[in-house]
């Protein structure tokens, strides 16, 4: 699809705009520059622009048309940003949010797995565990683990049956990995004696991820890669707005049955903790948006990169709130703990304890 000329122009001033604060295209990934970039990266002000888009209703258009104009225009320094420190990105051909864009985030998780490789052991102390929650069947886990042998992998889910379907299925591909192990797991509220060197995952649905956040907050844990998913189902949420498109309707449907099973309450997905009232999640967000106000967006979010883009925003601000620096592209996270020994340096937001 050939992008609008307006959209294209947007992007080259994004480009200069990142060239001017410095960003270069990495050759290897240093630490020490990924830190460095960091310190520059700013997510308030686009929260702030994506939020007006939010009410002035450039969301799910039907060309889509302003709704890629406005991601391009707003998230297009936090792109640069992100391939100044980690290698190629892999940008998806289908722009648009729809069922086609969902199935490519295969590539996506490919590359998260490829960066965990590349990255983790060289960059990590002591700890040697990688923690995978919400693994589901625990194929990008067991992946891991046959990739970096050095290293205890668990995957972790509420729910065990999937793991144990696919071991049965991969039985000859895995039956000798020994540094791989299932833990039936709540990561609401997960052991916090383990302390991994990298907590990831490859979509968490809705407040999953802000768990999982969590868990690597209150673990200390070194890195944080990980890509969210289910926007639409923070907080509690389970309202999707109808509009047209199969994408819409695949997750309305998702969510009466996700709903089935919350009224089942088996404490998957949602946790009292995580309601409405605990968002937005950083206090940076909260001085500019209302609990409801990001509900609504949330409800929105389905077929929207604008609404998702905020939501994950939010969860940068967070992040860059209880110590750890990040960069942020098309819902992968790439985080990484400031100052492992000592208190945390807040960038945003009061100062406030940030490992407990
Ligand atoms: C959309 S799937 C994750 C997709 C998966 N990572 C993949 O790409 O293969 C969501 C998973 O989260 C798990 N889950 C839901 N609530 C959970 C909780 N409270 N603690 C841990 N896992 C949970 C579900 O059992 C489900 O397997």
């Amino acid at each position: 699809m050939k992008r609008p000329v307006a959209a294209r122009w947007e992007t080259s001033i994004n480009r200069q705009l990142a060239n001017a604060m410095g960003f270069r295209r990495m050759d290897q990934f240093s630490l020490q520059t990924f830190h460095e970039v960091c310190r520059q990266i700013d997510f308030r002000t686009p929260l702030v622009g994506l939020l007006g888009e939010f009410q002035r209703g450039a969301i799910a258009d039907v060309d889509r048309l302003q709704e890629t104009l406005a991601v391009e225009t707003h998230l297009g320094v936090l792109a640069e940003a992100w391939d100044s420190v980690l290698p190629g990105f892999p940008a998806c051909p289908w722009k648009r949010r729809t069922l086609t864009w969902e199935y490519h985030r295969g590539a996506r998780d490919a590359y998260l797995k490829q960066l965990i490789a590349d990255i983790v052991p060289a960059n990590v102390g002591p700890r040697r565990l990688i923690v995978n929650p919400a693994a589901v069947f625990g194929r990008h886990a067991r992946a891991l683990a046959k990739s970096l042998p050095e290293f205890d992998v668990i995957g972790s889910d509420i729910e065990p049956k999937w793991n144990r379907l696919y071991q049965f299925v991969n039985f000859w591909r895995y039956h000798n990995l020994t540094n791989y192990q299932f833990v039936q797991e709540d990561i609401f509220n997960p052991d916090a004696r383990r302390l991994p060197a990298t907590i990831a995952f490859w979509g968490a649905c809705g407040s999953v991820t802000d768990g999982c956040i969590d868990c690597a907050i209150a673990t200390n844990t070194p890195f944080l890669i990980c890509r969210s998913c289910c926007h639409d189902n923070i907080g509690g949420n389970t309202h999707v707005v109808r509009r047209p498109g199969a994408l819409n309707r695949f997750f309305v449907l998702k969510n009466r049955l996700l709903l089935k099973e919350q009224l089942q309450q088996t404490g998957a997905y949602f946790c009292n903790r995580y309601g409405k009232s605990a968002y937005p999640r950083s206090q940076a967000a909260r001085d500019l948006v209302s609990s409801d106000t990001l509900i609504a967006v949330a409800q929105n979010s389905v077929d929207s990169d604008i609404c998702r883009s905020l939501i994950d925003l939010d969860r940068c601000l967070y992040l860059q709130e209880h110590g750890y620096d990040v960069v942020y592209r098309e819902e992968l996270f790439f985080a990484h703990k400031r100052d492992l020994n000592g208190g945390c340096r807040h960038t945003t937001g009061p100062r406030r304890p940030c490992c407990e």
